[in-house]
């Protein structure tokens, strides 16, 4: 068997997981979770979220992928003695297809505003273009050409195909985005847009509380590319010799940075235009921004550099869930990486296209199934972390880290086993409580979490003799 590939810096890691974390989730879907879940008051419990689950998971995932230096279903073999560990590598395998089934979609939709933009067809009739940009044969064969370039890249390889191609959209993302913050900064009635982002509304918050915390969750596990496999993969190309924690927490504030930084244009952008981001589902805020770069005058121009950064973040987050079952068939089937990348690609095109052509189960599972099958994947990942790896994690978080991080390995490993799998359970459990239409109170989901819990544990213990 030949060598099996690294990153060639540490730096191309970092870059190639920012892309990964920086997509559609943070241009598309979180600027429509912010306006359909109060404002300002969502942003605040998603921060929170970010902090508290966000990093120390990120943590766990590289923990996995780095220590069993395989793709998710041969690390979990690699790191455990029970036969049924693997299977959660084939679930995360499973949910990166999932997720790809509707973000290759919209990475189509995408590609269309990036071509309309360019040729003024969208700009001169945003309602009638995004009806054929949406759903339908359209959708189909974009969605295709925006498969084909994302497995291209994967076709070349890890430091040859993901690392470069890291190296070369993360900077621009940000320098154009950065351009286009300060452009819309200059627009009259910007103003309305700051306000409604980043005002924080205590009475909101406290209000909504609850309701806000399953889709804060979601998009916060979501935005950091979480529970799907896809950032284990990546740090299975890793050595030892960089701190987890430290690279986790540069990716985490890059991809919060960023979030924000699209915010800070999307939401003057609108504002300036009278056109506030209402609810109304996935497609309403591609149907306002068309309207504000309609009525601008440098609408012309802003408007293909502004989908040119959302393809960019599109590509570079689609490659690592790619990589997932790609990485699997290779490590585990030893088939060549061009052959594996062909065939995921092939049934993808298959399942995206049925997707391109079904709205409702495209929202089904861009709205509900994402969030449930990551935060399912974290839920085991950080469940493995806590309870089965034990020490040898604690040992994989020091790695690369230096002496400082001892007490901090402790707090962090604790988190893992106890605070993350309660949290994550929880919002599991609400989430499919809601997906089935059953309403259970707080104190009854609090109960059967923790039971469940302990029933895992005695699992994961007996498994272990
Ligand atoms: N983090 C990506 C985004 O915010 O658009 C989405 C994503 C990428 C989710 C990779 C899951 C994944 F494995
Ligand atoms: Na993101």
């Amino acid at each position: 068997m030949s060598e099996r590939e690294t990153w060639s810096t540490n730096l191309g890691f970092v870059l190639a997981a920012i892309g990964s974390a920086v997509g559609l989730g943070n241009i598309w879907r979180f600027p429509w979770l912010t306006a359909e879940n109060g404002g300002s008051a969502f942003l605040v419990v998603y921060l929170g979220l970010v902090v508290a689950i966000g990093v120390p998971g990120l943590v766990a995932e590289f923990v996995i992928g780095r220590r069993g230096h395989r793709d998710p279903v041969g690390a979990f073999r690699a790191l455990s003695r029970s036969r049924w560990w693997p299977v959660v590598g084939v679930y995360a395998v499973g949910t990166t297809l999932l997720v790809l089934t509707f973000y290759s979609v919209v990475g189509g939709w995408i590609l269309r505003y990036t071509v309309g933009s360019l040729t003024g067809a969208y700009v001169a009739d945003p309602a009638t273009y995004f009806g054929t940009v949406s759903f339908g044969p359209e959708a189909v064969v974009a969605h295709l050409v925006f498969l084909g370039v994302v497995g291209a890249i994967i076709a070349t390889g890890v430091s040859g195909g993901i690392e470069r191609s890291s190296k070369a959209m993360m900077p621009a993302i940000v320098v154009l985005l950065g351009g286009l913050a300060v452009w819309a900064f200059s627009l009259p009635g910007a103003a309305g847009g700051y306000e409604f982002f980043l005002s924080f509304d205590v009475a909101t918050l406290r209000e909504n509380f609850l309701a806000i915390l399953g889709p804060a969750a979601g998009q916060a596990l979501f935005t950091l590319s979480l529970g799907a496999g896809s950032m284990l993969t990546y740090a299975s190309y890793l050595d030892r010799d960089e701190s987890l924690p430290a690279d986790a927490t540069v990716i985490a504030v890059a991809n919060t940075l960023i979030g924000v930084l699209t915010g800070l244009v999307v939401f003057p952008l609108l504002f300036s235009q009278g056109l506030p981001p209402g609810s109304g589902g996935e497609g309403a805020l591609f149907i306002a921004l068309a309207e504000a770069f309609a009525s601008l005058p440098a609408g012309g121009v802003v408007a293909p550099l502004f989908f040119g950064v959302v393809l960019l973040a599109a590509v570079s987050s689609a490659i690592s869930m790619l990589e997932t079952p790609v990485a699997y068939l290779v490590d585990e089937h030893a088939v060549p990486r061009r052959r594996a990348t062909l065939g995921v690609v092939g049934l993808l095109a298959v399942t995206g296209s049925a997707t391109a052509l079904a709205p409702s189960a495209f929202g089904l599972i861009a709205g509900t199934l994402a969030d449930l099958a990551l935060t399912g994947g974290l839920l085991a990942f950080v469940v493995f972390v806590g309870w089965v790896l034990g020490r040898d994690a604690v040992d994989e978080y020091r790695a690369g880290a230096g002496s400082l991080s001892t007490p901090l390995a402790g707090a962090w490993h604790a988190l893992v086993a106890w605070g993350l799998p309660v949290v994550l359970g929880f919002t599991l459990l609400t989430s499919l409580a809601s997906l089935a239409g059953v309403a259970l109170g707080v104190e009854l989901r609090v109960a059967l979490t923790l039971g469940a819990l302990v029933v895992v544990r005695t699992l994961v213990r007996m498994g272990r003799e």
